[in-house]
């Protein structure tokens, strides 16, 4: 089983950090393959927390291999940031390689991310300012700087001449920001290089040699499906395509190089930024989730908007990602409630039902969530460790769930604790050896 895939299947912050660090005991390689220091990933392993948002979640292992693909964009002054606050609290960083395709951020995609949010007004994304967009926007064009450019100051120069000739118009009112000098760009770019520099590599040929190796490669997507810039909310995305597929053209594999594809889902929905979100709740409930759930973004602080679980969101995830198996995290969040409650269809503005999610943003942007009501369970969660642990309304959760997605639960999430999960059957035997393959609901 050497490629396994883990993908966010709502809107990003579903615990993919916890579980990539969770199977990264049982892999030989993590991977990141999209995305950049947008995302924000949470370990907690015992009285420590962790928050990664460029380096993969399988660092905290000492010389386990981790990859930051060609797929990435990378801030070179976040990913120094990160790598000494981890070498501070005496993590192994030595294991880390980069890609020399990877594209980088730069000071001018910072201040356009948040100069085109201020343009939208009421319009805005909601984006996390990081540069993401019109860092993307660049490689698209073939203006981007990548990493490689960091090892020769001629290129590097030529380069940022010729990525901020068009953008000058837009860059005006920033035209006496320090951080745009040619000369002082060129200089702190250059010496982010000679920190980065032990760790850039051919990471598309290191991922080869490892698959040829059979060794078990786990690829940790960031953000989520219904962010897809493709097959998201557009344009209430992000500029990267978080699903499976990507995992590919994001490192320098085939499809074929990819066994499972893990979707990470919470047992309700949030979301950060703006954009349609049938099954959100205003009312109080909303509140009593983002409460109970500790639901504020790991890379802004924002408070995280909340609602029922969206099953039909959830299948169109299933269908894109081609899930083979479904991680449900945050379960224990939801102890307590009398009765809980599951979006299984939309109803659009004149009436007509949807169990198939829209593919019209008119008519997505009008949808109400139709919910069906299932009985709640009082018990606190977080010690339980096996199914037959779980109360019953909780098990009828996970199979109803299980129902209406069509993939397998393998892992649930009961707690934010490393330790606090309970494996099904399933996901023993794929994950960690042969076994019975029963379902949650067995
Ligand atoms: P990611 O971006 O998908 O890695 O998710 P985040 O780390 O942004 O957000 C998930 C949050 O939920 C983090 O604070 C995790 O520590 C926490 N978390 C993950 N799994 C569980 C769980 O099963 N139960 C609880 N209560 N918290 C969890
Ligand atoms: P992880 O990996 C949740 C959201 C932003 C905004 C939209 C576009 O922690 O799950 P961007 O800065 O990417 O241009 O913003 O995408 N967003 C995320 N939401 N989790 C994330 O990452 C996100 N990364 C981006 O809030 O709505
Ligand atoms: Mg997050």
């Amino acid at each position: 089983m050497p490629g396994i895939v883990i993908v966010g299947a709502q809107w990003g912050d579903e615990g993919k950090g916890k579980i990539t660090d969770l199977l990264a005991e049982h892999g030989d390689a993590v991977v990141r393959f999209q995305g950049g220091n947008n995302a924000g990933h949470t370990i907690v392993r015992g009285e420590e927390e962790w928050k990664l948002h460029l380096i993969p979640s399988g660092i905290l292992y000492p010389g386990k291999r981790c990859v930051i693909g060609n797929g990435v964009v990378i801030d070179p002054k976040v990913l120094i940031e990160e790598l000494d606050a981890l070498r501070a609290r005496r993590v192994d960083v030595s294991g880390l390689r980069i890609s020399a395709n990877a594209h980088l951020i730069m000071p001018y995609h910072l201040l356009l991310d948040s100069a085109g949010e201020a343009k939208l007004g009421s319009l805005q994304i909601g984006t996390t300012r990081r540069g993401i967009g019109p860092c993307y926007a660049d490689k698209a064009a073939r203006l981007g700087i990548r990493v490689q450019d960091l090892l020769d100051e001629k290129i590097l120069k030529k380069k940022i001449v010729a990525a901020m000739e068009p953008k000058r118009l837009s860059l005006r009112p920033f035209e006496k920001d320090p951080t745009l000098d040619l000369h002082t760009m060129t200089e702190e770019y250059l010496t982010y290089g000679h920190r980065l520099e032990q760790h850039i590599a051919d990471t598309a040929r290191l991922m080869w040699e490892l698959l040829d190796e059979d060794k078990k490669v786990i690829f940790e997507g960031a953000q989520g499906a219904m962010l897809d810039i493709d097959h998201g909310t557009y344009p209430f995305v992000t500029s990267s395509n978080p699903l499976s597929g990507a995992a590919c053209v994001g490192t320098g594999v085939g499809p074929k190089d990819i066994d499972e594809v893990w979707g990470i889902s919470k047992a309700y929905t949030t979301r950060v930024g703006a954009g349609p979100f049938p099954s959100e709740l205003h009312e109080e409930m909303g509140e009593t989730i983002r409460r109970r759930g500790g639901e504020f973004g790991t890379t802004t602080g924002r408070p995280r908007r909340t609602g029922w679980l969206d099953l039909v969101a959830l299948r169109y995830a299933a269908r894109l990602n081609t899930l083979t198996a479904l991680v449900l995290t945050k379960l224990d969040v939801l102890s307590g409630l009398d009765r809980i409650q599951v979006c299984t269809s939309y109803r659009g503005a004149e009436g007509a039902e949807f169990e198939d999610f829209p593919y019209h943003q008119t008519v997505l942007h009008h949808t109400t969530a139709q919910l069906t009501e299932l009985r709640g369970w009082s018990e606190d969660l977080g010690e339980c460790r096996t199914l037959s642990d779980l109360p019953d309304g909780a098990r009828e959760y996970l199979q109803f769930i299980e129902e209406h997605i069509g993939a397998p639960v393998t892992l649930i999430g009961v707690g934010p604790g490393r330790d606090q999960v309970v494996w099904t059957d399933a996901g023993r035997a794929s994950m960690i050896g042969p076994g019975a393959g029963a379902s949650a609901a067995a």
